[in-house]
């Protein structure tokens, strides 16, 4: 005799799968698992520089972590005109949308870091915006000069990888040595990324 599946049954399995779905989701968009930032100072003579682009804290969490650990100077880009929620909410046409799609958009940044003579290793942390470093970042890297310079790019996304990311930023910029990019992990820790950090530095001095 043939049994038929209640339907009450049939709406049960369809709701958890709709709830394992967004389960998913909220994983994957999870923020690098660091709570609190370290403090980082100025060290007279580092040799390392971590320059970062954050929105949402995510990149910045990484990058002072690695920072801390390499006793490196820090630099935030600071956008001339700061993203608001509205800007970033993708998919939407918004700004960040926009300026992505738009291939020669240069958004203007604040202050500009005074000198970069004095290092030899650059770390350049950013979002994955559509596949790309924000254009931000474009603005930086054609304004700065990096030659003779080792880079190291990393990125935090809530799910794509770094992809073609920093190829791109190294065509637009001249003269740097730059090592492959990292996506750092969504649920890396602060330990975790620390070691990460100091095997780059490692490696760069090899
Ligand atoms: C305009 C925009 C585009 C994005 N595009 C992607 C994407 O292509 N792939 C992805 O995995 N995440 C994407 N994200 C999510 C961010 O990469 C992710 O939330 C990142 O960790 C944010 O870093 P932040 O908190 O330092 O700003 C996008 C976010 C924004 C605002």
């Amino acid at each position: 005799m043939k049994r038929r599946i209640p339907s009450i049954l049939l709406a049960l399995v369809l709701a958890m799968s709709c709830v394992s779905a967004f389960a998913e989701d909220a994983v994957s968009s999870a923020t690098v698992n660091i709570t609190s930032f370290p403090a980082v100072g100025e060290h007279e003579n580092a040799k390392v520089l971590v320059i970062y682009f954050s929105t949402d804290d995510t990149v910045k969490a990484v990058a002072l972590t690695a920072a801390e650990a390499l006793e490196a100077d820090v630099f935030e880009i600071v956008p001339e005109q700061p993203y608001t929620a509205a800007d970033l909410a993708y998919y939407t046409d918004c700004r960040a949308d926009k300026e992505q799609n738009d291939s020669g958009a240069r958004p203007g940044i604040a202050d500009w870091p005074e000198s970069l003579e004095q290092y030899d290793v650059i770390f350049i942390g950013y979002p994955i915006w559509h596949g790309q470093a924000p254009r931000i970042l474009y603005t930086l890297l054609e304004g700065i000069d990096v030659s003779g310079k080792t880079i190291v790019p990393f990125c935090t996304s809530a799910s794509s990888g770094a992809g073609t990311s920093a190829v791109s930023l190294e065509k637009i910029s001249e003269g740097g040595v730059w090592l492959k990019a990292k996506r750092i992990d969504n649920h890396s820790t602060a330990e975790q990324i620390r070691l990460w950090a100091l095997s780059v530095l490692k490696e760069t001095a090899e």
